[in-house]
């Protein structure tokens, strides 16, 4: 006999939950913390010859074609039931904020991958980026998975159509998207690392499914090397120094806030939000040797500070902001000028300079 008490409470549980959360609205706001979807010049990219790395190129495009992790993304028994109800209403809110958040960044780069395979021509860039596409489709369905347990499932294909997309060069995409793939690898590992010891504090099933998960990413990112790689201008001019610089800062800092703005999260985790994050810098940079001309130097006195600073002044933005009116125009215009010369002060920090290696390739080894 079919139990209807339970189809009941749980479709009410999914009515209470999903009038909270409008997860794609919320993943459709464009915001300076938000994941983005980005644009390129997709014939320049498609100019890219890859022979100057044929070698590497053939082995690791072998590697993808062979799909590892095929079967990884589906439920099994190891998938645990989630008591959504239960869940203390803060650390819900914040875990239903990281779902979407990384939701919208799987699916943003499946969006601008899928994009460059279907308007290239050039055969190896239109097979890597059909295995790209491929994986994180898969990521990004998976997550959303988890999201429609709780009833709230972010609409895709309404984002795709909706979400307003960012125009980035195809440089600044090697240079953003390499480090994206890579600070997702050291993410994905450093959680499954730290829940792998302390198995009481994973209170979702899906950090089970991190550790292949994180390998794809890992791939994805050696591919951006060796695209940075068929051209010495594309990361050792005096220009190309100065953008990595600003990528390395950006993307370091918007995690730092991103990840401070989830305290409950991160303390049912167990996880001490500034280790991690330095744990993840730490280990996104020593992967960069493989094709930074420069790297943060993430130990100098002023780094932590300025991260500090730098997330104070985004909370008093986004205050003002709620606030509105003259007085909220004016507390936002000061904590965005707070941000910037924060940024500024990050930015000035003496980096070290890193020499890449003749052999760019690298292999996942947290
Ligand atoms: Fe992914
Ligand atoms: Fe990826």
């Amino acid at each position: 006999m079919k139990d209807t008490s339970h189809d009941t409470s749980h479709a009410e549980l999914h009515a209470e939950i999903s009038d909270q959360f409008d997860t794609t609205a919320m993943a459709t706001e464009t915001t300076l913390l938000n994941p983005r979807f980005y644009t390129t010049d997709f014939d320049e990219m498609d100019r890219i010859d890859v022979s100057p790395v044929r070698g590497d190129w053939d082995k690791l495009l072998a590697q993808m074609k062979s799909d590892p992790n095929r079967g990884h993304f589906k439920k099994n028994e190891d998938w645990d039931q989630i008591d959504w109800q239960g869940m203390d209403p803060a650390l819900r809110a914040e875990f239903i904020d990281f779902l979407v958040s990384s939701c919208t960044a799987e699916f943003s780069g499946c969006v601008l991958y899928k994009e460059m395979k279907r308007r290239g021509n050039n055969p190896d860039i239109c097979e890597l980026f059909s295995y790209m596409s491929r994986d994180e489709a898969r990521h990004a369905g998976f997550i959303n998975d988890a999201l429609r347990e709780a009833g709230v499932a972010v609409n895709l294909g309404f984002l795709t159509k909706a979400k307003k997309y960012t125009y980035f060069r195809p440089r600044f995409i090697y240079y953003a998207t390499y480090l994206s793939e890579k600070i997702g690898y050291a993410r994905y590992i450093t959680i499954f690392r730290h829940l792998e010891a302390h198995p009481e504090q994973r209170f979702h099933p899906i950090f089970k499914w991190f550790r292949q998960w994180c390998n794809d990413e890992f791939s994805h990112g050696e591919a951006f090397a060796l695209l940075m790689r068929t051209d010495p201008k594309i990361t050792e001019s005096w220009q190309a120094r100065l953008w990595i610089r600003f990528f390395l800062v950006a993307v370091y800092s918007t995690m730092w806030v991103r990840d401070h703005a989830r305290p409950e999260f991160h303390k049912a985790l167990g996880v001490d939000i500034d280790w991690y994050d330095q744990e993840v810098y730490r280990k996104t940079s020593t992967i960069a040797r493989q094709v930074f001309p420069v790297e943060i130097d993430i130990d100098h006195p002023r780094w932590l500070p300025g991260l500090r600073r730098m997330d104070a002044a985004m909370r008093d933005m986004e205050k003002a902001q709620k606030k509105g009116g003259l007085g909220g125009w004016i507390a936002h215009k000061a904590a965005s000028a707070r941000a910037m010369a924060a940024f500024a002060g990050l930015y000035l920090i003496p980096v070290k300079d890193n020499r890449p290696p003749a052999s760019v390739r690298l292999e996942p080894s947290y």
